[in-house]
């Protein structure tokens, strides 16, 4: 079993040989270098289209789950510096197929690369590989943990298009519970703006932001409101951050092996939660949602029978991850807000539209022709100088002085 992660401290940008696995690695004097760093990945880029930096290095690539923009960013910066990637795009290739341990596997793929860049659906999970590998770990997105690099790259973009977070309104919009971009950007911007900064949640109660992440922001000084309409703070939105409803989490494996701890967690908020929280938790869905935990964990994972449990787990459409227990009423596939080009008439005029992307809906396209839709232009392109940025930094190297 890995040990725990404790992230450790990136100061005045020196990120040599660092796991970035948390945004709560980085000073505001280390964003300042990484930034510094980006710009000049960007300007090589427009002169040059890259920079032989890192030959023959070599980038594992584990993903285990799906990505279009982190992996090919991630691959195309790597390439773009001159180093090579190992990707296995098929969890069926790995030895892991034939019964190899997870951390043998981290272990297995360490010993060829010199850096890894990992997503998995278990929050935490990166952080124990990070523990493990003895080659720098960077995050490419934990569970409904963290996603260092994208916050990275919106903040960078916050800071092209709009000159500086410092004293601006975010305003994050969808299900904020389950998305982790929202999570690692406003902790970011926080950081960079020493507190100088107004962050709205929108979002339907059951998928609000969780409670601890409002304190620690309110600590440390950001002016924090919650909405569960768009229309109010729309008006004084400076950067306007989107994200999908994440229908794959209501529900994971790591959800449905319901342990002791969460089970009081529930019997706290029969006892002690909102009315709102109350009435989702009926004792009789308490009681199932036990009696399936129960049979999930004495069944072996890889039987047909745990399977088909999960299933069944699966479609009550219930998610319990650890503390906050949602049923929630808001289907998955229904997006409780559309940014139209209607609503948009409310914006700023000099305000920018964000979204780490996919979209399922969310924006309607007729917004994408609108000059404050970054979202499918620099936030996206951006993705990839962030990331040779990072890759440069972390194998202890620089282009400032080249640039
Ligand atoms: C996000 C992610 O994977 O967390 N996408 C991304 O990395 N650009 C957002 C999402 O999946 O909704």
């Amino acid at each position: 079993m890995a040990e725990k992660f404790t992230p450790t401290p990136i100061v005045d940008g020196d990120f040599a040989g660092h796991d970035f696995v948390s945004t709560k690695q980085l000073s505001k004097s280390t964003i300042d270098i990484l930034f510094e760093e980006v710009d000049s990945m960007r300007e090589i880029y427009l002169r040059q289209k890259g920079i032989n930096i890192l030959p023959q290095y070599q980038v594992d690539i584990k993903f285990d789950e799906p990505s279009t923009r982190t992996l090919k960013s991630f691959v195309a910066a790597a390439q773009r510096l001159g180093a090579s990637v190992l990707y296995t795009p098929d969890k069926e290739f790995s030895s892991v197929s034939k019964g190899e341990s997870w951390d043998d596997d981290i272990l297995a793929n360490a010993q060829y690369a010199d850096a890894m860049v990992m997503r998995h659906p278990q929050t935490g999970k990166v952080g124990e590989a990070a523990a493990l590998a003895p080659i720098p770990v960077l995050n490419g997105g934990d569970g409904i943990g963290e996603h260092p690099s994208q916050a990275s790259l919106d903040l960078y973009t916050i800071r092209q298009k709009l000159g500086t977070v410092r004293g601006k309104t975010i305003t994050a919009v969808g299900d904020l519970f389950h998305g982790r971009t929202v999570k690692s950007l406003a902790d970011m911007a926080t950081t960079e703006s020493e507190g100088d900064l107004r962050v709205n949640f929108v979002a339907p109660e059951e998928m609000q932001i969780p409670q601890e992440i409002v304190a620690d922001l309110r600590s440390r000084g950001v002016d924090v409101n919650l909405y569960d309409r768009i229309e109010d703070p729309l008006r004084e939105t400076d950067a306007l951050y989107v994200v999908r409803m994440q229908r794959e989490r209501f529900g994971t494996p790591e959800n449905a092996s319901i342990g002791e701890e969460t089970l009081a967690k529930i019997k706290k908020i029969l006892q002690f939660g909102s009315e709102q929280q109350k009435r989702l938790m009926t004792p009789s869905f308490v009681d199932t949602v036990a009696a399936m935990g129960e049979e999930l964990s004495r069944l072996d994972e890889s039987t047909d029978a745990y399977k088909k449990l999960y299933a069944d787990f699966i479609g009550l459409r219930y998610a319990i991850p650890d503390v906050k227990v949602i049923q929630t009423n808001t289907s998955p596939t229904d997006n409780p807000y559309v940014i139209t080009p209607e609503l948009l008439r409310f914006a700023k005029e000099r305000m920018i539209v964000m979204h780490p992307f996919p979209r399922v809906g969310e924006i309607d396209i007729r917004c994408d022709s609108d000059p404050r839709a970054v979202y499918l232009t620099d936030q996206m392109k951006n993705g990839m100088f962030v990331r040779m940025a990072l890759l440069v930094r972390i194998m202890g190297k620089t282009t400032l002085a080249a640039a």
